[in-house]
């Protein structure tokens, strides 16, 4: 039986830190489920088939990897696709106690499903969507943290241009 394990998020857009967990995920699991969430309680800049599109372009060269969308309950979504585990990025100690109530809410929900942590390269350390999305806004160059296909997307959305 393959280990199926998802990697849930908003990635708006996705960065080379989320990149570096799947990465990581893919040596532990059989298949690992890129799962874009349609709908958070953020504001988001990018649609959902928008940051799927980005999501799949920007892995298209990973072994493994699966990129979907999913709505409602992530437990309920990892449940349909046989997934065991959720992995989860964990970078610096701010991240743990948010971290911890989703993976506690979640064991609540379906007990079978396990929350695993990884910690992303230290250069990603305080990366997140909303600060790549913050520089780019103001002209700043962030290509070593974000795809090609990421930092166009983000040129032409925010400043009306691309390289
Ligand atoms: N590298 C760079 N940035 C990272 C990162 C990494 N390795 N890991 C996390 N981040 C950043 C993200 O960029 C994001 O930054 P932002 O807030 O500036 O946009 C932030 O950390 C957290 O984002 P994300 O990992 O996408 O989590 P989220 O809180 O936006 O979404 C879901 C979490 C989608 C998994 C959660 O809301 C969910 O499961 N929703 C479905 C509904 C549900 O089941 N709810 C009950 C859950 S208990």
């Amino acid at each position: 039986m393959k280990n199926i394990a998802i990697y849930p998020g908003s990635f708006d857009p996705i960065t080379n830190g989320h990149i570096d967990i799947l990465k990581k995920a893919t040596e532990l699991f059989d298949t690992v489920i890129l799962a874009v969430a349609e709908a958070t309680t953020k504001d988001h800049l990018f649609d959902g088939a928008e940051r799927e599109r980005l999501c799949r372009e920007s892995t298209k060269y990973l072994q493994r990897v699966e990129v979907t969308k999913f709505d409602g309950l992530i437990v309920d979504y990892a449940r349909k696709v046989g997934a065991k585990a959720m992995i989860r990025g964990l970078r610096a100690v701010s991240d743990f106690e948010y971290e911890l109530q989703l993976a506690l809410m979640n064991k609540h929900l379906d007990s079978k499903i396990n929350t695993v942590f990884l910690i992303p390269d230290y250069k990603y350390f305080y990366l997140s969507s909303s600060l790549i999305r913050q520089v780019v806004s103001l002209g700043g160059d962030v290509s070593v943290f974000i795809p090609t296909c990421v930092e166009n997307a983000l040129k032409e959305r925010l400043l009306g241009t691309e390289n």
